[in-house]
């Protein structure tokens, strides 16, 4: 097998751990003064949001409820296939709760869209979606989200949980990877 140095296969760095950490102290001081006085069900969907999502939650200061559910779209290629699945689903009874879904990137919505329509049916009080990352250029009538991190423009990205074809969610940063990476 193959063994590549990850780091090399980066043709530059999008953010750095530096401003992912400074933006996300940013959403959570803004989530914890939405859900003052309340105690949100943070929903992490796996696997690319688990790091923004465990330092997003501990940069508020609620109380909270965790849990983590998993979709697939993708299926190791770089563009949505347009069918959703949660192949894991939480096992909270969400009704009454105010729930949030921590994504790491939006890109056509259909992910958040299909969550939130799910979640909408088990009598949630709210729903609110929150994202890393937004790809949102020339979707004008995409899926509304309701915070994101940094709007980034049409290029594939990985690190700090975002993958391609399942390597790179190490990466302390977010980066795009060499064209080479792709054959
Ligand atoms: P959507 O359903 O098209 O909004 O896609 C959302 C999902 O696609 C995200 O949860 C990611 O798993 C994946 N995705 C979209 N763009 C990227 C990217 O640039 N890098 C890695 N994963 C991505
Ligand atoms: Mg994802």
């Amino acid at each position: 097998m193959l063994i590549r140095n990850e780091r090399k296969d980066v043709k530059y760095v999008m953010f750095t751990r530096e401003q992912i950490a400074a933006r996300t102290r940013e959403l959570g001081a803004e989530l914890s003064k939405k859900y003052a006085g309340k105690t949100p069900l943070m929903i992490c969907v796996l696997r690319g949001a688990a790091f923004f999502f465990t330092d997003l939650c501990r940069e508020m200061n609620t109380l909270m409820e965790i849990d983590f559910i998993a979709c697939s779209s993708y299926f190791g290629n770089t563009k949505s296939t347009g069918t959703v699945q949660l192949v894991k689903d939480s096992t909270v009874d969400m009704s009454g709760r105010d729930v949030v879904i921590v994504e790491d990137i939006i890109d056509s919505g259909l992910t958040l869209d299909y969550l939130v329509k799910i979640f909408k049916t088990r009598n949630p009080a709210s729903v609110t979606t929150v994202t890393l990352l937004d790809k949102d250029v020339d979707k004008p009538n995409r899926f509304h989200v309701d915070y994101y991190g940094f709007k980034i423009p049409d290029e594939f990205v990985v690190g700090y949980g975002l993958d391609y074809a399942d390597y790179y969610r190490n990466l302390p940063y977010i980066g795009v990877l060499k064209e080479e990476c792709y054959k």
